[in-house]
């Protein structure tokens, strides 16, 4: 299953999410590679960080991860989209975030009518205002909005360097949720291999 993590703007957390998405499907028992697109490579130097050594993109993986550049009309990002079986939309919970989120929605579907569209926030603070912003925001969006969230975590800071170790235990199970709840997604993908 290919799947690509895209938002039309920096910061929302697609480097995060691969490399912790990566790490927890690991942990899951998948066979797993990212693709690293964005020129800034957050997500290679933290792998190159994590494992101590190159991954091999010529051997087959269960899933393959796209990162991508922070806007629509870079090739790479086009092309992530094209490949996807699957389209994050990395989302956090403000209203400029938002606003892109359905620009960014419309965009995978001009791209890529076959790939499936979930929407996921990221850095939530559950409690505070803008978290609470998250339920009425997601009916805006005309693409559905995953169920697992990635809350707000410092740990989650540390895993660009440190990987599933820097992880306490509720935000090693807020991961693990969030990426098996990604495997059980039907797609085109998921039809034709059996996890
Ligand atoms: N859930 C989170 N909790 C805390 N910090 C986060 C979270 N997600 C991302 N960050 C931080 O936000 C910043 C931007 O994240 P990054 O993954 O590089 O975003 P993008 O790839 O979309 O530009 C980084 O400093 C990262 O550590
Ligand atoms: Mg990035």
């Amino acid at each position: 299953m290919e799947v690509t993590l895209l938002a039309n703007k920096g910061g929302v957390g697609k480097s995060t999410l691969s490399i912790l998405l990566h790490e927890a499907l690991k942990k899951a028992g998948k066979s797993v590679i990212i693709r690293d697109w964005d020129i800034q490579g957050t997500s290679n130097k933290a792998l190159a960080l994590i494992l101590g050594k190159e991954t091999n993109p010529a051997i087959h993986h269960d899933i393959i991860i796209y990162d991508t550049p922070p806007n629509l009309e870079h090739p790479a990002t086009i092309t992530a989209v094209k490949n996807a079986d699957l389209a994050i939309v990395v989302v956090s919970p403000s209203p400029a975030d938002i606003w892109e989120a359905e620009k960014t929605v419309q965009f995978v579907r001009e791209q890529n009518k076959e790939a499936v569209i979930r929407l996921i926030f990221n850095k939530v603070r559950k409690g505070t205002l803008l978290g609470r912003l998250i339920d009425e925001s997601a009916k805006q969006i005309s693409a559905p909005t995953l169920k697992s969230m990635l809350s707000y975590r410092e740990c989650y800071q540390h895993a660009l360097g440190e990987g599933w170790k820097a992880l306490d235990g509720a935000a090693r199970e807020e991961v693990l949720e969030l990426a098996i709840s990604i495997t059980t997604i039907k797609t085109q993908a998921n039809n034709l291999i059996r996890y």
